[in-house]
């Protein structure tokens, strides 16, 4: 009998989440608890970090785990990692559920970036109306360049003001839609974006909306992760469960 833990956070584990309910497959879904009030899911729910590998590797012991699925942001790497040698260490077999990388297309005006410093950076020079669509964990580095007016989107609005001298702040949750991003960047007169190359069709609108208004674009690369085995269909994950997941000593790893 399979007992998923689900690594969450992410609209592609909700949506892993609702398929495994719906196969009742016996699951629980884990959140790191960033956001206030996270959707309501249809699988018990637990909140929290483990403590380290070392308290994720105990977790899929004690807890009878039989398979882990880390379906985190491209941009949560600590956990990612973590998942990676927790796994190994409890003889658990690991499956990721990524999406793409988003890529650009010839008319698009991106700048790449390898990590948020280099946004900062890539921000050098006169005041412009930039959309920092980052959330909210890395706003303080923007510190370094205090000449533009900020454009903040957050999920849940923050406890303390955002520490940017020039900001105004949207409070929104995605799916966002491109003729809702369009306006967005009319009507606050944006001149350049700033955001993570996340991949994903909720997040994508403000890139298409971009485009067409000839926006450039400071996308930050992804960070690294360690090799692993991967699926972009939360139905592929299902299909491991039933037929594909190998232990990963028997992997070698
Ligand atoms: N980074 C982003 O841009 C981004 C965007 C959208 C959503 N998210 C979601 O927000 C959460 C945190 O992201 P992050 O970038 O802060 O992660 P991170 O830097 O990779 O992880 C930091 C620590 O948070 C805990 N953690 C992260 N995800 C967890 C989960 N699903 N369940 C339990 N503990 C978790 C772990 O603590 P312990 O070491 O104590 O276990 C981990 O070491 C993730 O669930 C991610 O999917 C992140």
């Amino acid at each position: 009998m399979a007992n998923v833990l689900l690594l969450g956070g992410t609209s592609e584990a909700s949506a892993l989440a609702r398929l495994l309910a719906a196969q009742g497959i016996a699951a629980r879904l884990s959140y790191a608890g960033r956001t206030h009030a996270p959707l309501a899911q249809p699988l018990p729910t637990r909140i929290g970090g483990f403590g380290g590998v070392a308290g994720l590797a105990a977790y899929l012991r004690e807890e009878g785990i039989t398979h882990l699925v880390d379906a985190t942001h491209p941009f949560a790497a600590q956990i990612s990692a973590h998942a990676i040698a927790a796994a190994a260490q409890a003889g658990v077999p690991l499956i990721a559920l990524t999406r793409p990388a988003w890529q650009g297309q010839p008319q698009d005006r991106w700048t790449m970036v390898p990590d948020v410093a280099g946004a900062v950076a890539a921000l050098a020079g006169p005041a412009r109306r930039v959309m920092l669509a980052l959330g909210r964990l890395h706003v303080a580095d923007f510190l370094a360049q205090p000449q533009h007016d900020y454009l903040l989107r957050f999920v849940d609005a923050p406890a303390a003001p955002p520490p940017l001298p020039r900001h105004r702040l949207v409070v929104d949750r995605g799916p966002f839609t491109v003729a809702g991003d369009l306006a967005l960047l009319r009507d606050q007169a944006i001149d350049v974006v700033v955001c993570k190359n996340a991949g994903g069709s909720g997040a994508q609108a403000k890139l298409i909306a971009a485009r067409a208004l000839g926006l450039p674009v400071i996308m930050i690369d992804r960070p690294f992760i360690p090799p692993r085995q991967k699926v972009h269909e939360p139905a592929q994950v299902l299909d491991w469960i039933a037929h594909g997941a190998t232990p990963p000593a028997l992997r070698g790893v």
